[in-house]
């Protein structure tokens, strides 16, 4: 029997891979303009990071983390998200002295979660992250937002809502935990096994709970916008002040809670409104972490950040219709007939690559008109034959194939000759 692909993972072929370089280097572009750069952190790290950051009650490091022992007896997990590994960077290299704060990271890889797959969510999935550590400014809250949308926007999606809300400070957010217990605790009994254990420890984790979403009491909790205090409040007004000035339309929603632990003050989330777009339609998540950085042993650096999956920003692409601008074409294909004019073809094809063109040739040793087929099928822009009259007269007969013409050129200028061309279209 083969052996097949691991449930939830998938492999990227040709002419779906160029979809994932194009959507990556849309990020990367918009990354230059608003100056963040890259950073590169390992596949795995030590699982207690993002048990101290993620947190250890999150559905992600209770049930779907890929955790295992190395040779070492080292507890070591597949990273579930990027935020952790930044910070951990940030910390360990001491990027908190950089004199100018934040400091601006962006990063795409492969993350890893155990969980259900279906339409939108695998076990293996990249994703593409930003994170801007070392300042509370609500201005960089909004640009961190504003850049999210700009990727989506340079992209040519829409059919977006960006939802926006405040999980507050430390003193809000306490005394929201305080009036979730005591909403809750009285009918707690008819809650999941997950939601009784969340109540003492985590009760915002609550309102996250996919089985028990539809419970009564889920849609009377006290709201977190009730309970932020007067700097929360002016917090998020700022925030949405800025984007109200950038021209950035988002919803409230009281009930965005996101799933991991380390948010406070602005948590947000991109969802696709396009028709026909799968069960699950969140987009893109981020949110404010002011004490996370504090948490894994550096200084008092507020950040913020955000990460989409690629996978879903395709999904979303195909949901919307958008037509990829692939160039997926060949410059030039040649088309070689006998011995001596496939022996020559190995510089000619080799001198097209060196002059910047994309180029190919037959390595069947097919007759003629297999090669031809061969030469449309991989959508060549131009056909260059040679064949024993060519040879004869060291020339090649060049096909335009858009424009339906030939031309019969010098053998040694064929690469000039098809970059001229290719530089007039
Ligand atoms: P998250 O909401 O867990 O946040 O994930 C962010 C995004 O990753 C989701 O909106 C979705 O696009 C994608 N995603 C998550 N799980 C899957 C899956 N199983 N399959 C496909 N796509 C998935 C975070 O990871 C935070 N680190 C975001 C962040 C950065 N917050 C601050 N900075």
């Amino acid at each position: 029997m083969s052996v097949k692909i691991p449930r939830g993972t998938q492999d990227i072929l040709p002419g779906q891979s160029e979809k994932w370089q194009y959507i990556e280097s849309i990020a990367k572009e918009v990354c230059r303009r608003y100056h963040y750069k890259e950073i590169r952190t390992p596949i795995f790290e030590h699982t207690e990071l993002f048990k101290r950051s993620v947190g250890d009650t999150t559905d992600i490091v209770q049930k779907e983390m890929y955790t295992f022992e190395d040779r070492g007896e080292r507890s070591l997990t597949l990273r579930p998200e990027g935020t952790a590994a930044v910070v951990r960077s940030f910390v360990e290299n001491k990027m908190f002295g950089i004199p100018d704060q934040p400091v601006k990271l962006f990063y795409t890889g492969p993350m890893f979660r155990y969980e259900r797959p279906q339409s939108g969510r695998y076990r293996q999935f990249v994703q593409f992250g930003v994170e801007a550590i070392g300042s509370e400014d609500p201005a960089i809250d909004a640009e961190v937002i504003a850049l999210v949308m700009d990727i989506y926007k340079s992209a040519g999606l829409k059919k977006l809502n960006l939802v926006i809300n405040s999980l507050g400070d430390a003193e809000s957010r306490n005394a929201h935990r305080a009036a979730l217990i005591a909403h809750f605790e009285p009918r707690i009994g008819e809650f999941c096994a997950d939601c009784q254990t969340r109540l003492a420890q985590n009760p915002l984790r609550i309102l996250d709970c996919k089985k028990d979403r539809d419970h009564e009491l889920m849609g009377t909790a006290p709201s977190i916008l009730d309970y932020l205090n007067e700097e929360s409040k002016t917090y998020f007004s700022k925030v949405t002040g800025y984007l109200d000035g950038l021209g950035i339309s988002y919803t409230i929603d009281p009930k965005l809670v996101r799933g991991l632990d380390y948010y406070n003050h602005t948590a947000f989330e991109v969802m696709s409104e396009a028709e026909g777009f799968g069960a699950i339609t969140t987009l893109c998540g981020g949110g404010r972490y002011n004490g996370l950085v504090q948490d894994l042993g550096g200084p008092d650096s507020p950040g913020i950040g955000f990460a989409f999956s690629i996978e879903r920003f395709i999904a979303a692409m195909e949901a919307e219709g958008i037509k990829w601008p692939l160039d997926n074409g060949l410059d030039c294909y040649i088309v070689a007939l006998g011995e001596e004019a496939k022996d020559r073809s190995v510089a000619l094809v080799h001198q097209l690559r060196t002059a910047g063109l994309s180029a190919d040739r037959d390595y069947q040793d097919r007759k003629m008109k297999a090669q031809l087929k061969a030469s449309d099928r991989q959508n060549a822009r131009f056909t260059a034959i040679l064949g024993e009259d060519e040879l004869a007269e060291n020339r090649i007969t060049v096909k335009d194939m858009a424009a339906g013409s030939q031309e019969n050129v010098p053998l040694n200028e064929l690469a000039q000759y098809v970059k001229t061309k290719m530089e007039a279209n």
